[in-house]
């Protein structure tokens, strides 16, 4: 298990587009894991490879998370992610991201979703989302686009929000 470094905005490595996962190796499975570990640890709902400095697209959700009363974890790795049918109605959530300490905002998508992706195994799988994980796993593939939750809101409100974590960095310097 290793815990890994969360880059937070606005580093310029958020605004890259990942790159498709060409073989899915231990060496992926073993990012996978060490993901994980960092997203619950933080604790998150969800995380992409990017965030921790990987420019591979490869995200995990687990929107019930570890250690919730009674509630068994739902852990999800999906690599090279792709929207293939979006809902007519949408819904809106408070967001925040690992990438984007202490900062919340409400965002609206697409209510439901199909995705295609891989498995840990190199399997092919579609998953029909809706609700909070529909959310989570359009906000974890917007990080492969180089798109933060920050960049749907008002350029207004981003960069109030931007301005804040500059000053939040140094302070921490
Ligand atoms: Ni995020």
């Amino acid at each position: 298990m290793a815990l890994l470094p969360i880059y937070t905005a606005p580093d310029p490595l958020l605004k890259t587009v990942s790159k498709p996962v060409e073989e899915v190796n231990d060496e992926i499975r073993r990012l996978i894991g060490d993901m994980f570990d960092t997203m619950y640890a933080a604790p998150g709902i969800g995380l992409a490879a990017i965030q921790v400095g990987v420019q591979k697209r490869l995200l995990v959700v687990d929107v019930v998370g570890r250690g919730q009363e009674g509630k068994e974890p739902e852990p999800l790795a999906l690599i090279n992610p792709e929207i293939t049918w979006v809902s007519d109605h949408d819904a809106t959530y408070e967001e925040g991201c690992l990438s984007v300490p202490e900062h919340y905002a409400d965002v609206v998508r697409p209510a439901e979703i199909e995705v295609e992706y891989l498995d840990e195994n190199g399997k092919k799988q579609s998953l029909h989302a809706d609700g909070l994980l529909a959310t989570c796993i359009q906000h974890e593939i917007d990080h492969l686009d180089g798109i933060l939750f920050l960049d749907h809101l008002s350029a207004l409100k981003r960069n109030m929000i931007l301005r804040k974590l500059i000053k939040q960095k140094k302070l921490a310097s």
